[in-house]
């Protein structure tokens, strides 16, 4: 590299940090774009982006053996026991005296994150560069136990029928997958108004969009059994962890999970009923409201005619004027964080955008790939 690059991710190409040889690289690509070797990431974009740049990836470490690399860097995440899963599959997959890279901003917290390991290994950590807010830190693995997951609890999501009959679904939730300790405010908003809300013409044919641990999905297959349910997500970790929720509740018959980015082609149309609560990406300070307004966009593909969607928020969020586009927006319920916007299309707003969402990609591959070339 003659100029160095200002990006944090970048730190991993500075000299001296990787060895000769293939890397696995969890939660980043440059280092094997530079070294060869395997990108993990669970992303549905990042993981088409580096297909597209014909690099070998997997949406997890799962399919690859134990001491498969001499070198792998994990990236720190914002989530504790995401990071920690990841370090612990680095140090499944490092061959014994295999360097594990740590790398992060500060902003981000890779300070603790690092002592924290350090206390676990037992080792003292090299610094091996350390610039532009960020670091990267070398471990050496060793005989010891290594890194340890963190357990992340089930949730309980409680609602009721129309006729008052109560529900209460229990989820298993993974790490880094939205609502990994407790059911979200904002998803108890939208399952408290549900019933109330559609009435006695129960829907057939429902999507959740952003579909995390599934609970929404799950909750609206529980309250009607004849309904067919489609569940969507981008992160592969929230796919596996729905499977295994609609496995688990034997919903298997009337429930599907795909792996699909807001930003991608709708998987299916004329659904009656779209159950949304939005990705929220937060960036430091900034806000980046792009997957949402996508996913709100899609919206016009995946419902039918008079279908409708149920949107919920924080109250603080702008996503009227975008979901005005799609049809006729009304608040339906609110609390003091969160409120619930309902969707209708109408003929209308149906012929004025037509079927598909614009900015979306064509797919035409294999939805459940996960790893590539
Ligand atoms: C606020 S969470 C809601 C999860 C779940 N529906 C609930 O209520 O607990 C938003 C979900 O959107 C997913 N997501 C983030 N970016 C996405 C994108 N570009 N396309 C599709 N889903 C995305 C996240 O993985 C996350 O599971």
């Amino acid at each position: 590299m003659s100029r160095r690059d200002r990006r944090p991710e970048a730190l991993v190409l500075d000299e001296g940090v990787l060895r000769e040889g293939p890397v696995c690289e969890i939660g980043g690509s440059l280092a094997v774009e530079a070294a060869g070797g395997l990108v993990v990431t669970p992303w549905r974009d990042r993981f088409r982006a580096a297909e597209i740049g014909e690099l070998e990836v997997a949406s997890s470490t799962e399919g690859v053996a134990d001491a498969t690399f001499s070198q792998v860097v994990v990236h720190l995440q914002k989530s504790r026991a995401a990071t920690a899963a990841d370090l612990a599959e680095a140090w499944r997959i490092l061959a014994p005296g295999g360097q594990l890279l740590f790398t992060g901003t500060n902003s981000v917290g890779i300070t603790s994150a690092v002592k924290r390991l350090a206390g676990v290994l037992d080792q003292s950590p090299i610094v091996v560069t350390n610039r532009a807010r960020a670091r990267v830190v070398r471990f050496k693995k060793d005989a010891g136990p290594g890194p340890q997951r963190e357990e992340t609890p089930r949730i309980e999501a409680p609602f009721e029928a129309l006729d008052g009959t109560p529900h209460t679904l229990v989820l298993e939730t993974r790490p880094g997958v939205f609502s990994a300790k407790k059911l979200d405010t904002g998803s108890r908003l939208l399952l408290d108004a549900l019933p109330g809300f559609v009435g006695h013409k129960p829907p057939k044919r429902i999507v959740d969009l952003g579909c995390g641990t599934g609970v929404l999905g799950l909750a609206a297959a529980t309250l009607y059994p004849e309904a067919e349910c489609l569940l969507a997500d981008a992160d592969a970790r929230a796919v596996a962890c729905a499977r295994a929720n609609v496995a688990a509740l034997g919903l298997g018959e009337r429930c599907r999970v795909e792996w699909w980015d807001a930003r991608e082609k709708p998987l299916g149309d004329r659904f009656d009923l779209a159950l949304v609560n939005p990705p929220f990406h937060q960036h430091g300070t900034e806000v980046d409201l792009g997957p949402a307004l996508a996913l709100f966009r899609s919206l016009a593909t995946w419902l039918g005619r008079n279908g409708r969607a149920l949107v919920v928020a924080n109250r603080t969020l702008p996503y009227e004027q975008a979901l005005a586009e799609e049809g006729q927006v009304e608040t339906v319920a609110s609390t003091r964080g969160y409120k619930l916007l309902s969707l209708k299309r109408s003929a209308r707003s149906s012929s004025a955008r037509g079927r598909s969402a614009p900015g979306a990609r064509s797919g035409g591959r294999s939805r459940d790939a996960t790893r590539s070339r």
